[in-house]
């Protein structure tokens, strides 16, 4: 069966500039992550610090524009001293969080090193679980110090001379969370993050801060959390954080599963307005963006044995399906609709850990699962000007929702061309898409539709069949410039770029 569907797009009807920085990801020290994942010394590709060539050559390709680090929960328990400095004098410790052992092998000069190389700006977290102020400063001179203070002389020693410039860092971690080590109340937090925030910008005014918000949905202090450490800190920081990992074991079926991307809407909404009531309530005039730096799709509720504290198990590599990588273009279109107030995003996490990239260790290989297409080709393509689109289609109920939109649409425009992406989130019809592209001066000529879609949402890639669920290129009938009609496959992600 096809339905009909209608969508508009007009380059005047502009949602706000979107920041680079909404493709970001996250590298946490957890499970294969870092080691065995990025890191990985005996590896025939390995570079002189230890980095797989073959991993970081698919991570350019993914293309994240900036990665948070070290973690996660893992940051709570995490002194960065252990990680700096010849790696033989480096401690071992107990990873707290994940009940993992940490060998310190690699830490901040590593990291930010290799993402030099690979060309991503980094954000780093400071613990503000079992430390505080005075270590966030340190390792924020650690970084970013010109030298002359005995934390910046350290890098120095330890081979860097100049500074790191890291822009942009965080304020602990999921502090609402009880799982969190050093949890603590929203007022607590809230005073801890303003302290923190004016040292740190005393000893680097040029940094941006991004406070801990709600770290999911359903957490009973969501929402009063944003107001009531907002009241203490508002002025101080630059960014509110958001988690969201949408678990399709929660869902009564896939028909529902697809359909999540109205409930990721609705938390940027919660949140909008949460954090809203706070700048109203403390008079503020300077508005607050959302920082939405850990997302994805997670089957959280499986078990897991976390083990005796093993160092890189095996921790949480979920396996993805088609159906979940049409969530994971869910999310993105959601922060694309959401750009005027989503500014920094970050898919949780890059490698192994329910990651698009996933690897195997000693000279075994890397391979894409189906999530990897969808952020890469709206990180590479999705720039410039978030649209606003009219979308005319059917409705859908399924099992979890009522009146669900068929198609879940976002649009941009750069300076060379507008992109459309569309999620058919009906299993059993496909969509017949009239596009109606409206741009001053010329009027695109040439469509090209890139699908992700096939008979089975329920499809994967693995080391055995890399290339199970990747994407194609379509034809696309261009009817008139700046018109086209597309088929939309059931159960499919689309991107349509209209070129010259
Ligand atoms: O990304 C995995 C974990 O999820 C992170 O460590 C934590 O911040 C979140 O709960």
């Amino acid at each position: 069966m096809t339905s009909t569907a209608r969508v508009v797009v007009d380059e005047e009807y502009s949602i706000a500039e979107i920041d680079p920085r909404i493709y970001g990801s996250f590298v946490e020290h957890m499970g294969r992550c870092v080691y065995d994942g990025l890191y990985s010394p005996d590896h025939p590709t390995a570079d002189a610090d230890g980095f797989r060539g073959d991993v970081a050559d698919v991570v350019r390709e993914l293309g994240p524009t900036i990665l948070r680090y070290p973690g996660g929960n893992f940051v709570s328990g995490y002194d960065w001293e252990d990680g700096v400095g010849p790696r033989e004098d480096r401690p071992e410790r107990l990873d707290l969080a994940w009940r993992s052992f940490e060998s310190n092998q690699v830490g901040t000069d590593e990291f930010l090193r290799w993402c030099g190389r690979v060309g991503i700006e980094p954000m780093m977290a400071v613990n503000l679980g079992s430390r505080g102020i005075r270590e966030a400063v340190d390792l924020l001179e650690y970084c970013n110090g010109r030298g002359g203070t005995p934390a910046s002389d350290l890098r120095r020693r330890n081979g860097q001379a100049d500074p790191y410039g890291v822009r942009t860092w965080c304020l602990g971690n999921e502090m609402d969370g009880p799982w969190q080590i050093g949890h603590k109340s929203a007022e607590d937090y809230g005073k801890l993050a303003a302290q923190t925030a004016v040292a740190m910008k005393r000893a680097d005014p040029g940094i941006e801060l991004v406070a801990c918000g709600t770290s999911k949905p359903v957490m009973p202090t969501f929402a009063t959390w944003e107001a009531q450490m907002l009241e203490h800190c508002y002025r101080h920081v630059d960014y509110v954080s958001m988690h969201m990992y949408v678990d399709p074991d929660l869902y009564p079926d896939t028909a529902s599963l697809l359909a999540a991307g109205v409930e990721i809407d609705d938390y940027i909404a919660a949140v909008t307005a949460s954090v809203d009531y706070a700048r109203a309530a403390g008079r503020h005039s300077k508005p607050m963006p959302l920082s939405f730096d850990e997302w994805n799709v997670w089957y959280n509720s499986r078990p897991r044995d976390l083990g005796d504290w093993p160092h890189a198990p095996r921790l949480i590599e979920d396996t993805y399906t088609l159906a979940d990588a049409l969530v994971l273009g869910s999310f993105l279109t959601s922060i694309l609709r959401a750009s005027d107030r989503v500014r920094m995003a970050c898919l949780a996490q890059l490698v192994n850990v329910i990651a698009p990239i996933r690897t195997e260790p000693g000279g075994g290989q890397v391979w894409r699962q189906p999530t990897f297409y969808p952020f890469a080709l709206t990180a590479r393509y999705g720039r410039g000007t978030a649209l606003r689109p009219a979308v005319t289609c059917p409705r859908l109920s399924t099992a979890a929702h009522d009146d669900v939109p068929q198609l879940d649409v976002a649009a941009t425009r750069s300076e060379d061309e507008m992109v459309v992406f569309v999620v058919n989130r009906s299993l059993a019809e496909a969509a017949s898409l009239e596009l109606d592209v409206r741009v001053r001066g010329h009027r695109p000529g040439r469509v090209e539709h890139t699908v992700l879609a096939g008979p089975d949402p329920a499809a994967v890639n693995g080391p055995d069949a890399p290339d199970a669920v990747v994407p194609v290129v379509r034809d696309a009938v261009a009817l008139r410039p700046g018109e086209a009609s597309v088929e939309l496959p059931p159960a499919s992600w689309s991107m349509l770029r209209l070129l010259p």
